[in-house]
């Protein structure tokens, strides 16, 4: 087995090293086997620090040992209400290892004081806390850092948002959400990367490296969680917590991905998910937690479940008791019982009656105990902070904020040239002449609050400066005049602000128009059966239409909403996300050009929400709709009647992934690939791959960023793949007249897939390599993938 290597190398993520197996148990020594040299290098060793996990393991009774696997709410909570109130007691008699929702360091450590001082075994707590796109400074919300393409940026912002929960005392995030959104409908695309595998996958890659960091004993490191394990984003209809049924196939090659990743980078725990997959429910699926997250990838830390989950096997209706439940979710993987309570109060007579083994039980203390040993936390269980207030964002911070924002924007339309189209020629970026006026107006461009967007941590609405507030400056150093008119509320009918915003509209050169979605009906239990403006908003849209005056819609949502008319009747449109503190400067140097939009979308707009689930990596059916006849749009009458389509709406989004226009223009030459011809063994074996290349130019007038995106097509293969998928793509900075090549390395991660046998492997087949500026344009080259 070749293991008469060095015993101090180390052979996980969490270091453990030959010395230290000793004290493992066969399970544990066996995925330590089946993970060593599949997994990047590794924090450091600790030996010194496992050593004390197996000691305290030895002296701890059953009962302190499922305490160990209890998480209790002690602040605000994020589920259904809990009626508690006894956490000292709990604490100190060794019920209780992980809190979670306890925000601030004072009271991080005087619940750890409790533990630490008057617990038996004095083992600290671990806290977690939904860390989801910042702490205190609050980003973009992640559908909007998504739109960013931009992995770097994203791990710094989780990197600052780790040091901002580390520095309360929060060792543990509940993020990244990898779960993959393909349906608009469902509230918590907003906390997603959108719809894409590869992209999701790197981009949960880039938050778990900011998160923890380089080493987990940096006190400013936290545990990263991949959530929700696994399907979560596949609900029918797009209702919260609703039926999962997913092929195999489909699981694999889509909704594990991003998990694949996260585990591959290290994350230290991952979040069991609240919906039934094919039946069996998430939190209690053997084959998902124990076969594949631990057997096939060995993943070494815990699993805990999402909240109550452990206890919502019961209305599942896969266990009858609290006894069931707890034995049907530990047994098929999950650690740590998040709320439910069953692990606390059932696991130890399963374990009396040998249901469940002590050797299975002390495996998940152990590697519970192991990361809170990891983390440093046996030397240093307290907060570092003090006082009352959370620390201020800090202005290194806003600014990264900002950045993070700017790089967010879509450009959605800038007065493209339509038939249809009242302003053919871009209105953007606005120019700024004095005296010139413009008119701000709707019910979210002074709405501080909605700014932070969903899962806002620690943000308080005082810490953003709004779009209006920007503007205003903006505004007045430039000897412009500006005319704010709220127009109508978010929600409700009420239209008697309509007037003011028509005169403030026809007085003014150009109106902003801020419309889009309260914060708080994106996010968790927060489907939407509407994908339409809420409330008023269509009716203030047109009547300010009416004016005749150009109209800028800017869009502040957590999912693609069915803006058809602002596409055919705004001048211009932008998705602004949730963009979080610095909303207003971010957005105020988009808008007049400071600088260049270069988000893209990363989840498909729809036109209609009948055509939900919608996304671009879909197969191609045996009738597919051919183009000309879905450019004519719906119709019953035609020759291509029998294929698959509407009657009564195209099949094409509205806008689709990977779209976003620039101030600039680019222009692609043709793809070409390296050779016509390659061997499919030589791919697998790891001998060969493809390179690809296109040339990029800035064809128009201003500097700007480009996200070039490389997407293939596989035909000929034992089971079919999607018209196109993302599998690289690069975002290059260019000056007017420049051109860059840009190259792809397609290997054996790309182009395999999982086959009819359930093998993932490189098939022969025909290739198709298309590098676009978005999953709709672009002509591929072809390249024969031979035996
Ligand atoms: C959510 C999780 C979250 C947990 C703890 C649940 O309702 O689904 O994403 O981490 O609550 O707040």
């Amino acid at each position: 087995m070749g293991l008469d290597c060095s015993a101090a190398i180390p052979l996980t993520k969490f270091g453990t090293t030959l010395d230290e197996m000793r004290f493992m148990s066969p399970l544990g020594y066996l995925l330590l086997l089946a993970t060593a040299g599949a997994l990047p290098a590794a924090p450091a060793p600790s030996p010194g620090r496992h050593v004390r996990v197996e000691e305290l393991l030895r002296q701890m009774t059953l009962e302190e040992k499922v305490g160990q696997l209890n998480q209790y709410s002690a602040g605000q909570p994020t589920g259904p209400g809990t009626n508690r109130d006894r956490y000292e007691t709990m604490i100190a008699a060794g019920q209780v290892g992980s809190l979670l929702n306890v925000t601030r360091a004072e009271q991080v450590n005087a619940y750890q004081r409790i533990a630490v001082e008057r617990s038996r075994l004095h083992i600290p707590l671990l806290f977690g806390l939904d860390v989801i796109h910042g702490f205190r400074t609050i980003f973009p919300v992640n559908l909007g850092l998504a739109s960013t393409w931009d992995p770097a940026l994203v791990e710094e912002t989780a990197r600052v948002a780790a040091e901002e929960a580390a520095a309360q005392g929060i060792r543990w995030t509940f993020s990244p959400m990898v779960d993959i959104g393909r349906d608009a409908r469902w509230g918590r695309i907003a906390e997603s990367a959108g719809e894409d595998p590869y992209l999701g996958s790197v981009l949960a890659r880039a938050y778990v490296r900011g998160y923890q960091g380089r080493r987990l004993d940096n006190p400013t490191s936290i545990l990263a969680c991949a959530k929700h394990f696994v399907g979560y984003g596949a609900a029918e209809a797009g209702r919260d917590y609703n039926t999962t049924e997913i092929s195999e196939r489909s699981l694999r090659q889509v909704y594990l991905e991003p998990f694949r990743a996260s585990v591959d980078e290290g994350v230290a725990t991952i979040m069991s998910a609240f919906n039934a997959l094919n039946g069996v429910p998430a939190s209690a699926n053997a084959f998902t937690l124990r076969d594949v997250l631990r057997g096939e990838w060995g993943f070494a830390g815990f699993v805990v479940s999402d909240w109550g989950a452990v206890g919502e096997t019961i209305p599942h209706g896969i266990a009858t008791s609290e006894a069931t439940a707890a034995r049907k979710s530990f047994l098929a993987g999950v650690d740590m019982d998040m709320e439910s309570g069953a692990y606390v109060s059932e696991l130890p007579d399963l374990v009396r009656s040998g249901v469940v083994s002590r050797q299975a039980l002390d495996e998940s203390v152990r590697r519970i105990l192991r990361l809170k040993a990891e983390l440093g936390l046996f030397e240093n269980p307290y907060a570092p902070a003090t006082g009352t207030a959370a620390a201020q964002p800090s202005p290194e911070s806003r600014r990264l904020a900002q950045r993070a924002a700017e790089e967010s924007f879509v450009l959605l339309k800038n007065g493209t040239p339509s038939s249809r189209s009242e302003h053919p020629s871009p209105i953007l970026p606005l120019v700024s002449k004095p005296g010139r006026t413009i008119a701000l107006i709707g019910p979210l461009a002074d709405s501080a609050g909605d700014m932070l967007g969903c899962w806002s941590g620690q943000g308080i609405p005082d810490d953003v400066i709004t779009l209006r507030a920007a503007l205003a400056q903006r505004t007045a150093a430039a000897g412009m005049h500006l005319r704010y008119a709220e127009g109508s509320k978010i929600l409700g009918n009420d239209q008697s602000g309509f007037d003011e915003a028509v005169r403030a509209a026809r007085k003014a050169d150009v109106t902003i128009l801020a419309l889009g979605e309260q914060a708080y009906r994106t996010g968790e239990a927060a489907s939407r059966a509407h994908l339409d403006l809420d409330g008023p908003q269509q009716k203030l849209l047109e009547a300010i239409h009416a004016t005749g005056k150009p109209v800028i819609v800017v869009l502040f949502t957590g999912r693609p909403l069915t803006v058809g008319w602002a596409a055919e009747h705004a001048t211009a449109i932008v998705a602004a996300w949730f963009p979080g503190v610095e909303a207003g400067p971010a957005l105020v140097r988009m808008l007049f050009g400071d600088v260049n939009p270069s988000g893209r979308l990363t989840a498909t707009w729809p036109r209609a929400v009948g055509q939900e689930p919608l996304y671009y990596d879909a197969l191609n059916t045996g009738r597919p709709t051919p183009p000309a006849s879905e450019a004519r749009g719906p119709t019953f009458t035609d020759a291509s009647r029998f294929t698959s389509r509407y009657i009564d709406e195209r099949n094409a989004p509205l806008f689709p992934f990977g779209y976003g226009l620039s101030y600039t223009a680019f222009a692609y030459s043709a793809t070409s690939a390296q050779a016509s011809k390659v061997s499919a063994a030589a791919i697998s074996a790891g001998k060969a791959s493809l390179a690809v290349s296109a040339s990029v130019t800035n064809a128009g007038k201003r500097e700007g960023t480009e996200v070039v995106q490389c997407y293939i097509r596989l035909t000929g293969t034992s089971v079919a793949r999607p018209v196109s998928e993302l599998k690289g793509f690069r975002r290059i900075r260019l000056a007017p007249g420049e051109t860059q090549k840009v190259d792809f390395i397609l290997t054996k991660d790309e182009l395999a897939f999982w086959n009819i046998q359930m093998k993932q492997v490189v098939e022969p087949a025909m290739l198709q390599v298309r590098i676009a500026p978005d999953s709709a344009q672009g002509a591929p080259v072809s390249v024969v993938i031979e035996p």
